[in-house]
């Protein structure tokens, strides 16, 4: 038998008239002559037809939607319709059935919301499949982008004592027994009969970790998951999510909010340029959507033309200071339109605040430099003025703040004080803290949360179609 080939480089091959084997599952199988026939190589099937009067009635019942399949045949030129090849099948070879009374997927539009309930199936849908090629090529993309300039991909732990965000979000890692805590003579909870001998919790950012690697390496980057309990049923968390954390020695937060803007055009570019057809598909699937909208809520521009939109353009930088004063003074402000009225200086924006800055007064993306220090995490560089630090936040047209990052506090003692206001324990970033007392030097890093990053890339409108198996709370299914 010949050698299996991906459909995907079968429907380029200019060679036809030679046999060919293909493997995958059937997406549709007409008149009981054609099998469209899927690999997840691609989001276009290939056409396989079956020369159904001598092919026994019994395996013609077995080509069924969902069905495993292996086909052998010749691959000719298309008359059909939509295809430029096909396969003329001398042998169809069934490797798994599908049951079409119980086979959840049916050849019909399902909507995101069933999808999500049988997400162990949905990659076999032209959607799903071609989410998950964009955001496979979005990974490999971040990794080169670091690796083109030297940065050093650090694996930061999972498991760690500490919350470098300090906002107390984190799960709880323990092997104790739950019915039958041990305690310490207060009634507390006695964690150094636990695994560690001290309370863990599952990471919310490998950011501390990844300072101490720059502080010897230079430039490094972390990607893996992190993980917060917040309990935000949005359409932009996840309580698992995976986040790129780059950390560099001897950057400024300028240095820092170029490369960010440049890591988002090098990958957006990098999708584009290798998921093309994904895309396009990406972009139909969301104008078919946006059908249902009114016409003041639907986007001026397509998905490609957005993409490219963001690499042609710079993206406007300003304070929080001027973009409270935008904010203040703008027509949804002072029409009393906001959820949250911007009433002064010092509050936390909202996403609707966010994404009016990007979609209505700037159109374009956002980067939002020196925060107050209060809504800002103990890490980050304070400026002279004692109110603001050297925070920067990026905000992206329909998702909001998709980085967040910042100069760090060099300086022990301005850090030691920020974190005795905050609360935030000395004792127990000792470690944190040493990179300060040896060989301190100005650096800067910043987050880029990776599923937000899918989300603007594909249109879609829930971050939990972008990540294969969402957990959310109440969901932790497959
Ligand atoms: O702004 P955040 O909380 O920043 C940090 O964790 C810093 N330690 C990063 C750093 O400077 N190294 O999170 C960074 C990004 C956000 O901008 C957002 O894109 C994403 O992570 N993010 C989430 N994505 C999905 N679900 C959630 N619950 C998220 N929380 C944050
Ligand atoms: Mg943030």
């Amino acid at each position: 038998m010949s050698q299996r080939i991906k459909i995907k480089a079968l429907l380029q091959s200019t060679q036809t008239d030679v046999e060919v084997t293909v493997k995958g599952w059937v997406r549709t199988f007409r008149n009981n002559q054609f099998i469209a026939l899927n690999d997840g190589s691609t989001n276009n099937n290939l056409q396989i037809v079956v020369d159904f009067q001598n092919t026994d009635e019994a395996l013609l019942k077995r080509i069924t939607t969902g069905a495993a399949i292996s086909v052998t045949g010749m691959l000719v030129a298309s008359l059909g319709k939509g295809q430029t090849v096909e396969v003329k099948a001398t042998t169809v070879e069934i490797l798994g059935d599908s049951d079409p009374e119980k086979y959840p997927l049916q050849p019909k539009k399902h909507s995101l919301e069933f999808l999500r309930e049988i997400a162990h199936l949905r990659f076999r849908t032209q959607t799903f499949g071609a989410i998950f090629r964009v955001r496979n090529s979005l990974a490999f993309a971040v990794h080169q982008f670091f690796q083109n300039q030297g940065f050093v991909y650090l694996h930061t732990p999972v498991i760690t004592a500490s919350d470098a965000e300090g906002a107390g979000e984190a799960f709880k890692v323990t092997n104790l027994d739950l019915n039958n805590l041990p305690r310490t003579e207060n009634g507390e909870i006695d964690y150094k009969q636990d695994f560690f001998g001290k309370a863990t919790n599952l990471t919310v950012s490998g950011q501390l970790e990844g300072e101490l690697g720059a502080m010897a390496l230079s430039d490094i980057y972390t990607f893996g998951p992190t993980f917060r309990a917040e309990n935000s049923n949005t359409t932009r968390h996840l309580a698992e999510f995976w986040m790129i954390e780059p950390e560099m020695a001897f950057y400024d937060l300028v240095d820092n909010m170029d490369l960010a803007e440049g890591l988002l055009k090098y990958v957006i570019n990098y999708a584009l340029e290798h998921n093309r057809e994904d895309l396009e598909f990406l972009a139909q699937r969301l104008q078919e959507e946006e059908k249902s909208k009114p016409q003041n809520e639907r986007s001026e521009m397509t998905l490609i033309e957005k993409l490219e939109f963001c690499l042609n353009n710079d993206f406007e930088r300003l304070t929080y200071t001027e973009a409270i004063e935008v904010l203040k003074n703008s027509t949804p402000n002072k029409k009393k339109k906001f959820q949250y009225p911007i009433e002064g200086w010092g509050a936390d924006l909202q996403s609707e605040h966010e994404r009016y800055l990007v979609e209505k007064h700037f159109k374009k993306p956002v980067i939002l430099t020196d925060y107050p220090k209060e809504i800002k995490a103990f890490y980050m560089r304070q400026n002279d003025d004692n109110k603001t630090v050297r925070a920067m936040d990026i905000l992206f047209p329909g998702i909001g703040e998709i980085v967040g990052g910042s100069q760090r506090e060099e300086r022990l003692d301005r850090l030691e004080q920020r974190m005795d206001e905050m609360g935030i324990p000395k004792e127990e970033l000792w470690w944190y803290l040493d990179t300060r007392r040896f060989g301190a030097c100005p650096h800067s890093g910043f987050g880029l949360g990776f599923e937000r990053l899918v989300l603007f890339v594909t249109g879609m409108g829930n971050i939990r179609d972008v990540i294969p198996f969402p957990r959310f709370p109440k969901n932790a299914e497959f």
